[in-house]
């Protein structure tokens, strides 16, 4: 079974993949650690993130088995992201990586921003995970402050919009929801409850085929 779970920054849909994953016994890939790696090498190299040449070379020699997440969320790393993402080549040579851990078996819940409508459009299922800008920016504030970083919510809220208009109105893969995807707003869900709402379209969906 194939999961592609889709969706903009902080709308949960991290922590669902996590869940879904953990509870159906799938892998879980979280496709913005690519980006970020390589947006980090980038940067660490003293290179720009918005130079195609270097961000492709760089997103084919990456090694997931070694990201060091917490380095990968730092607001510089996280910010550069989202510039190498909209460069067509990066993704190209993302691509099959991701297509790969999709079909490990038993399966696997894949998380992003083009999941359902290029990696794994075939998925068996698709969720496209969406919440307020200021609900999103609210839980952004309060992971980055657990982690010690002082952050300002306002400033959260003002990179999450730019975040969202880079990662929609890109021309490679922008951030949509697929036309067969299942809308799961987690604007007034706790993480419990966005779980479980995820589980009933997992479920729904399977009951659904059975009948066919
Ligand atoms: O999901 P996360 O916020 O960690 O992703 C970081 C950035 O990587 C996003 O802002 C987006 O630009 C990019 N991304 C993407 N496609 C994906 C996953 C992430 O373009 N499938």
């Amino acid at each position: 079974m194939i999961i592609a779970i889709d969706g903009p920054a902080a709308s949960g849909k991290g922590t669902i993949a996590r869940q879904i994953a953990a509870a159906y016994g799938l892998h879980h890939l979280d496709t913005g650690l690519l980006y970020r790696a390589v947006a980090k090498a980038l940067l660490d190299a003293g290179h720009s993130p918005d130079d195609p040449a270097r961000a492709a070379e760089a997103a084919t020699m990456l090694d997931p088995e070694r990201f060091d997440e917490n380095a990968l969320k730092s607001q510089s790393v996280t910010d550069a992201a989202s510039v190498v993402a909209a460069i067509p080549e990066v993704r190209q040579a993302l691509i099959n990586y991701q297509r790969e851990f999709a079909t490990k078996p038993p399966g696997a819940v894949l998380d992003g921003r083009d999941i359902g409508t290029v990696i794994a459009p075939g998925a068996d299922v698709k969720i496209f995970v969406v919440a307020s800008p200021e609900v999103r920016a609210s839980r952004r504030t309060l992971e980055m402050r657990s982690r010690g970083e002082m952050v300002d919510e306002k400033e959260v809220l003002a990179d999450l919009l730019r975040r969202d208009a880079r990662d929609s109105r890109r021309t490679a893969a922008p951030l949509k929801a697929a036309p067969d995807a299942h809308l799961l707003d987690t604007t007034h869900l706790g993480i419990d409850a966005a779980f479980r709402a995820a589980v009933d379209i997992i479920e729904a969906v399977r009951a659904g085929r059975k009948r066919r």
